[in-house]
């Protein structure tokens, strides 16, 4: 049998912490999905040809990293890679990370890698150096697996669930100027040795977040997402936050946290609330700021990095 000469895969945009759980909660978002495209090529290394504005040098890309750890992997000569954008870059909408679960599964498919659910976010977290400057898995597990994921780290381990069914969401993307390598930056600010009480504050939130998502319970879940280590020192790039959050709880969302390293942020809310009008509370927390943004109203999704 002829071998294929490519494979395509396309993976959603997620949200990472949740608030209190800083690289270790993730889950899918239905509002965006990259695609990625992997090919055989004659020529030796890596290529990548990629829209939206992102690197494409490939070992600046994300989606070239994972390419070029697959590579070393199946003993290749060279790839070329296509990455289709649609998760906003930058915006704490793990943009970065849907391209990198896309060719993790392309070039899987592509290279007969064979890679257990666990190879892959191992594979998808090597693109995230390129945007982050580190690995780490929560944008990554979520957007290969899919649904709400709990990322344990020495050894690697993902435990997947189900949120709760009928949870929206709403994502604030403001129309800001994100600096070059953001999350970088944004990582530079939480500190390495958090005091024992903030610690013990977010160990005791992001335990009742779980039983929340365990329970189908989405006001547990958003009363949860508060977070004393990483949040305060990210509020000064995120100074909508509290407005936005006052706001949309009153319109009837269950808790609002940065997305990811931000600047988005994100609400959960329970089936049945009026999300346009959590859309709406946002936007205004936004404008006391004199800040525009781009209100994403979407659901956790089931699907995470397909063939497409
Ligand atoms: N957990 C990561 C952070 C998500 O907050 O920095 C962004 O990639």
């Amino acid at each position: 049998m002829r071998r294929a000469r490519s494979a395509t895969a396309s993976a959603p945009s997620t949200t990472a912490n949740l608030g209190s759980g800083f690289d270790v909660f993730g889950m899918a978002l239905d509002a965006f999905r990259d695609t990625v495209t992997v090919s055989m090529s004659a020529s030796r290394g890596v290529r990548v040809v990629a829209d939206g504005g992102v690197p494409a040098g490939a070992r600046s890309n994300t989606a070239g990293l994972v390419a070029l750890a697959a590579m070393r992997m199946a003993g290749a000569r060279g790839l070329e890679v296509r990455v289709t954008k649609r998760v906003p870059v930058g915006m704490g909408m793990g943009s970065s990370a849907a391209s990198a679960a896309a060719a993790a599964v392309a070039c899987d498919r592509l290279l007969s890698l064979r890679l257990r659910p666990a190879g892959l976010v191992r594979l998808a977290g090597t693109g995230e150096r390129a945007s982050a400057g580190a690995v780490h898995y929560d944008n990554v597990a979520a957007a290969v697996l899919g649904g709400f994921v709990i990322v344990r780290t020495g050894p690697l381990d993902v435990v997947r669930m189900a949120p709760p069914r009928g949870m929206r969401c709403c994502v604030a993307v403001p129309e800001v100027a994100v600096p070059p390598k953001k999350t970088a930056a944004s990582r530079g600010l939480v500190p390495r040795r958090p005091r024992l009480e903030d610690a013990t504050a977010n160990v005791s939130n992001a335990a009742a977040l779980v039983a929340g998502m365990a329970r189908g319970d989405t006001a547990l879940v958003g009363s949860a997402m508060a977070d004393a280590i990483a949040e305060p020192p990210r509020r000064a790039s995120v100074p909508w936050l509290e407005a936005a959050r006052r706001r949309a709880v009153r319109a009837g969302a269950a808790g609002v946290a940065i997305s990811g390293a931000g600047p988005s942020i994100v609400a959960v809310a329970p089936a049945g609330a009026d999300i346009g009008a959590i859309g709406e509370a946002m936007r205004r927390g936004l404008a006391a700021s004199r800040v525009r943004c781009r209100i994403v109203e979407c659901r956790p999704t089931a699907r995470g990095a397909a063939r497409a």
